[in-house]
């Protein structure tokens, strides 16, 4: 078993605290959400996981297995196997989407022991086939004119060709149709298992009811102030997100805005 450990993270951008001591522990095996409403840190959790350039760590660790995440490049954390799935990802003219999947697994390899053309393709198209995409997709510049769906789907697309350890996926399910909902929801399901540990944001219950989530948690004003198991998530559905204010004594969810 792997985890995945977060204590006490404060994050600034430009000079602006937004993340004030999150504290969260992923094991493989597991799968976490995280929900919140809109400006609470949750995207820029994931960036500050990720190595995310512009968002400084002032204090908190976090580790994979005790090592020092925040010590290493965005590279070297791809290759320790953290993932991460952006809420708009970007594109990439020049690259095509299989080349840039190839290079980014071999280099999680040794020299050497890189993966072979027919392996690969193999195993592309067998991905490819369970996230009913367009064989097409795989030959085109990265992202490059894909629709929002499609980019979402490839990113799952990347996630089970990594196999990475830890995964964040920040808003897999936004703008997906409910077709594409399901089968999103099959290449996570198809992960899950002990050697993967993923962190999944959203807003809605609705991926919830197909990727059954361990742990829920719910975050405001930069950190995480409740967890709870998969009926929080419905509770949330039902209720909204006044009663944890309430109960809590939160009047402004969000961070950041303050002047
Ligand atoms: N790169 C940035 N530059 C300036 N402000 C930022 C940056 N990234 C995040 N922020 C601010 O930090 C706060 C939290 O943003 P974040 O994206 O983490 O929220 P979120 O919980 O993911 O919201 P949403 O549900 O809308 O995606 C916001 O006020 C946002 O404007
Ligand atoms: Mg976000």
């Amino acid at each position: 078993m792997a985890t995945l450990e977060i204590k006490d993270l404060h994050v600034e951008i430009e000079g602006k605290e937004i993340l004030k001591g999150v504290n969260l522990t992923i094991n493989t095996g597991e799968i976490h959400a995280i929900m919140g409403p809109n400006g609470t840190g949750k995207s820029t959790l994931a960036s500050a996981i990720m190595g995310h350039p512009k968002y400084e760590v002032t204090s908190g660790t976090v580790t994979l297995d005790g090592e020092d995440v925040l010590e290493m490049e965005v590279d070297e954390r791809a290759q320790a196997g953290l993932f991460l799935a952006m809420q708009y990802p970007s594109e990439i003219t020049g690259v095509t989407n299989a080349d840039f999947m190839r290079s980014a697994i071999n280099a999680r390899r040794e020299e050497g022991d890189e993966i072979s053309l027919m392996k690969f393709i193999r195993e592309l198209d067998s991905k490819m086939e369970v996230l009913e995409m367009d064989q097409d997709m795989a030959t085109r510049y990265l992202n490059e004119g894909f629709s929002g769906g499609e980019k979402k789907r490839n990113e799952i697309l990347q996630l089970m060709m990594l196999k990475p350890k830890f995964a964040v996926l920040d808003e897999i399910d936004s703008g997906l149709d409910i077709d594409a909902l399901k089968v999103v929801s099959k290449g996570i399901n198809e992960m899950r298992g002990e050697g993967f540990g993923c962190l999944i944001i959203t807003h809605y219950q609705r991926l919830l009811n197909y990727i059954t989530p361990d742990f829920v948690h719910v975050m405001m004003q930069g950190r995480v102030v409740k967890s709870g198991g998969a009926e929080l998530a419905k509770q949330l559905e039902e209720s909204g997100y006044d009663w944890i204010k309430e109960e809590l004594g939160i009047e402004d969810e969000t961070v950041g805005q303050e002047a």
